[in-house]
């Protein structure tokens, strides 16, 4: 298993005497290369759970694992590391710098792992192909659809090689035509590079194209796939 959540339990304090529980022992497995998805209702803890899985926030009780290791003995930056090297996010919001270029938001992230300017515009452009928009590469952010955003996002996610791929709600701004076709791209794009992928959403349709879907509910998760 490339990542694993074992009996977490997750809340937040409300007030000063309250305590919200979001996740009640929540366990799931993804095997390397394996496309699961995560459904539920809003505020069920989809998100809650994937900024878990991908190592930007800790859980109250149980473990996160990492090909086999346990994540909660790691500092801070080695959790950094490892986030940088092995994780790759896609968010309902792209978050692309406004005033950077597609490529250059692509190649960002390859830059700030040390790799030469040359270099990683050259992967950036083979990636920004890859998600079919190399003749946007110079348009900004704001010069692009809400689609095209989002394969731009993609492409950021994969430039450093991860071997997972977290994706929250990245079809929520979306119409239904670009949503499937984001999902599709993202979903090739794993397989063709043997990439584990937890996608977040609630759409039960999209949901129901991954390898395995998960149902989140009152603290707890089920399998529903095929169901
Ligand atoms: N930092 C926080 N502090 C307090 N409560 C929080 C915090 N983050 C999330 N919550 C609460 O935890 C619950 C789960 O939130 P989460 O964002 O994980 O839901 P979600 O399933 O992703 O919902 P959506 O489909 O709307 O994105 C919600 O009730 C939310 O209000
Ligand atoms: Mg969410």
């Amino acid at each position: 298993m490339i990542l694993e959540a074992v009996n977490i339990k997750k809340g937040y304090p409300e007030g000063e005497s309250r305590w919200l529980s979001v996740l009640d022992g929540v366990s799931i497995s993804v095997g390397r290369g394996q496309i699961v998805a995560v459904t539920g209702e809003s505020g069920v803890g989809k998100s809650t759970l994937l900024h878990l899985l991908g190592l930007l926030d800790t859980p109250n009780k149980g473990n996160v694992l990492f090909d086999g290791r346990e994540t909660s003995m790691l500092t801070e930056s080695q959790r950094a590391k490892l986030r940088g090297s092995e994780i790759g996010f896609v968010f309902q919001f792209h978050h692309l710098l406004p005033e950077f270029s597609a490529l250059e938001n692509v190649a960002i992230p390859a830059r700030l792992a040390g790799i030469p300017e040359s270099k990683a515009l050259v992967q950036a452009e083979e990636l920004l192909s890859k998600v079919n928009l190399i003749d946007r590469s110079d348009h900004l952010p704001n010069t692009l659809s809400g689609g095209e955003q989002q394969r731009v996002a993609l492409a950021r996610a994969l430039i450093c090689n991860p071997s997972v791929l977290l994706a929250d709600e990245p079809t929520g701004n979306l119409d239904m035509k670009s949503a499937e076709h984001l999902t599709e791209l993202l979903f090739s794009l794993a397989k063709e590079n043997g990439l584990a992928v937890v996608l977040a959403t609630h759409n039960r349709k999209l949901a129901s194209k991954a390898d395995r879907v998960f149902l989140l509910e009152s603290g707890g998760i089920k399998d529903i796939t095929g169901g």
